[in-house]
């Protein structure tokens, strides 16, 4: 009788008792949980798989995501012409949406004199060391001040940073969208010297949707089924 006792007192004690004890987290310890997959959710590897699940493609949890999906702010980064000599003829009707103020050909004299100058010179000579060193021959038209750079679209040489032409590489990675053409207007300053014209700080330049649009009639909706084949550049 004395061992039920016993028993029975240390149950009724020791059941409370316990579960307090194993509730109590500390440190690293969490104490026990109940059902923690409802609170505490898997980590999924978004680019492959734990188990085998036919309905994901590729072995992948990630699903891809669908043709022509353009990443958050990286609609600028479509540059609807090919790297052809069509698509180059056809950038010379390409437009920017970054307009030539002051403060942007500041900026695109700072670019320029991190990524440009080293072939085409400080002031756009063709003097620049790579092109005195012979190690890449200059250009045919002698400088930026020549006639061939002043008539030069901008489009097109937007094209040319960004898929680059002939010995000049492509600066597409280096640049991005606005800064490419910042870079260009401070090239067309230096074309022009004095009767460059800045544009108005607050001029009204077209949108990037209508850069898209009005270019080659490669709309973002055009891109959006999937009809034109684009890369982000
Ligand atoms: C490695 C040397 C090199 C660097 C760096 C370089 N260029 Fe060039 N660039 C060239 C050469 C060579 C050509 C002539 C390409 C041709 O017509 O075959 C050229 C051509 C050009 C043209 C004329 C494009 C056309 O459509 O005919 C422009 C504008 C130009 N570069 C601007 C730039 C700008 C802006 C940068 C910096 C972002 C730059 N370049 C960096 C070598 C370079």
């Amino acid at each position: 009788m004395k061992l039920n006792n016993i028993l029975k007192y240390g149950i009724i004690l020791g059941i409370p008792a316990l579960s307090m004890v194993s509730c109590v987290s500390s440190g690293d310890n969490p104490g026990i949980e109940y059902a923690p997959n409802m609170y505490i959710s898997q980590a999924y590897e978004p680019f492959s798989q734990e188990k085998k699940f036919d309905n994901n493609p590729n072995g992948m949890t990630m699903r891809m995501p669908v043709k022509g999906t353009v990443a958050r702010g990286q609609a600028s980064f479509i540059y609807p012409n090919p790297n052809t000599g069509d698509g180059y003829a056809i950038s010379a009707d390409y437009k920017p949406w970054i307009a030539a103020t002051e403060d942007n050909v500041a900026e695109g004299e700072r670019l320029y004199n991190i990524y440009c100058w080293s072939c085409h010179g400080k002031k756009g000579k063709n003097d620049g060391p790579i092109f005195k060193s012979k190690k890449i021959p200059a250009p045919s038209w002698p400088d930026y001040q020549s006639d061939y750079i002043k008539e030069l679209p901008v489009g097109k040489a937007y094209h040319t940073v960004t898929y680059g032409k002939g010995l000049m590489g492509s600066h597409a990675f280096m640049l991005n969208p606005e800064e490419r053409w910042k870079v260009i207007h401070y090239v067309k300053s230096l074309a022009f010297g004095d009767a460059f014209t800045y544009a108005e700080p607050n001029a009204n330049l077209i949108s990037l949707d209508e850069a898209m649009g009005t270019n080659n009639n490669t709309s973002l909706d055009s891109q959006a089924t999937g009809t034109v084949e684009l890369e982000t550049l």
